[in-house]
């Protein structure tokens, strides 16, 4: 549903965060440049191609991966890098916690959007502005919500979290498991995706790891997200969820909800991480769907060796990098405060995983962790 512009960020972004780095090295941790900082943000202002901004939270773990230990390749604790009172941005890093707990009240408190919002697009489109308004939550969009720098904002997908080297909610860090699969850490920025909607868009949701009864008693991952969207008016075509664990049928289709009976596509089966084979889910995608459909994938398949090959799909090549727009990834690096439930499944450091997922955004595609 994006247009990607041919000015690919990424190739400008990274040369400067290597002489940046580079800099860095010798001076210890400086804060990162203003110029990283979201400038301009204006959820309003429609922008005729795609470009991402950094939140200067996240940059500033980006430009200082090496400074603060995130390229060890052993396990790391995280939890003091986002509550460090010296560091530069601690301040910001507070208030943008404070600004999360008004966002999610706020998003509690919303009226669901009752019908699917592409059937009240005009053919040309005109009314979007109109459709579209009844996903807004504040009515200066998110960007009354998050002070400038905040969050990050790209054109097409809006406001979303800063990618930081806590993967999950920052209250996990009080040490208890209450938080641990909170979804509160995530940011969505309906009304700027509504925007980009067509009449004629499909909407899929590729859920790689299904596992409907992982979570005994408690809302599966997968309808969290149908609900979220459903919430906003964004309802799926097409569900196809992939788990690898054989489940009964019967049991699978008690645990789905009703309305997704005529988009939800069962595969008992586990994904295959070659390109181009049939059981690689993004095979399905590239043959079957376009930029102007609207496509979710969340990864969460619990072995790194092959989630990183499918990660790694998706971030080098272009047709999926224009295809997909959204995507969940519970990537299992070797961060502390999660290694008692990862076990043996984490792998890499927290740096490279933050230079996949910024890489990915800066490329166009939505890059969000999964708990
Ligand atoms: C990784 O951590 C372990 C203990 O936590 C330590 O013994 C080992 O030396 C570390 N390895 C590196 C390369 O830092
Ligand atoms: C906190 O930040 C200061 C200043 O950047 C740094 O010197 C210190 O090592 C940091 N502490 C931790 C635990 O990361
Ligand atoms: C971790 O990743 C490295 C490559 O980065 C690989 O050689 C190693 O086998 C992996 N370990 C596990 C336990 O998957």
């Amino acid at each position: 549903m994006k247009t990607l512009g041919k000015e690919r960020i990424l190739s400008r972004l990274l040369p400067c965060a290597l002489i940046v780095l580079i800099f860095i090295k010798s001076s210890q941790f400086r804060e990162p440049s203003k110029v990283a900082v979201a400038r301009n943000y204006n959820p309003l202002e429609k922008v005729s191609h795609f470009h991402y901004e950094p939140s200067m939270l996240e940059s500033y773990f980006i430009v200082n991966l090496e400074a603060l230990g995130l390229r060890i390749k052993n396990r790391t604790r995280t939890c003091p890098l986002i509550f460090n009172a010296s560091s530069p941005i601690n301040d910001d890093m507070q208030a943008y916690f404070r600004e999360l707990d008004h966002y999610n009240d706020l998003m509690k408190n919303v009226t669901p959007v009752e019908y699917d919002l592409r059937k009240s697009i005009e053919h040309d489109e005109s009314n979007i502005e109109e459709v579209c308004s009844v996903t807004k939550i504040h009515p200066d969009g998110l960007g009354g919500i998050f002070a400038k720098g905040h969050a990050s904002i790209s054109n097409t997908m809006g406001a979303m979290e800063p990618l930081l080297p806590v993967f999950r909610s920052q209250k996990i860090c009080d040490g208890s498991r209450r938080h641990l699969m909170s979804m509160e850490y995530l940011v969505h920025d309906f009304y700027s995706m509504c925007k980009n909607l067509k009449r004629h868009s499909r909407n899929i949701f590729v859920d790689m790891g299904a596992s409907l009864e992982f979570h005994a008693g408690i809302t599966s991952p997968a309808v969290y997200i149908n609900q979220i969207f459903r919430r906003f008016g964004f309802h799926f075509d097409h569900i196809y969820a992939y788990e690898i664990r054989q489940v009964p049928s019967a049991r699978v289709y008690e645990l789905v909800p009703n309305e997704l009976m005529d988009s939800f596509h069962w595969m008992n089966v586990g994904v295959d991480p070659e390109p181009g084979a049939k059981l690689n889910p993004f095979t399905t995608l590239l043959n079957k769907f376009n930029s102007d459909d609207f496509i979710v994938v969340k990864l969460d398949i619990d072995t790194s060796s092959i989630e990183n090959r499918l990660a790694l799909q998706l971030r080098n090549d272009d047709r999926l990098l224009e295809l997909v727009d959204l995507f969940y990834f519970e990537d299992h690096r070797l961060q502390a405060e999660l290694m008692p439930w990862w076990g043996k499944s984490a792998n890499g450091s927290i740096g490279e995983s933050l230079e996949l997922m910024a890489g990915m955004r800066a490329n166009g595609v939505a890059s969000h962790y999964w708990p």
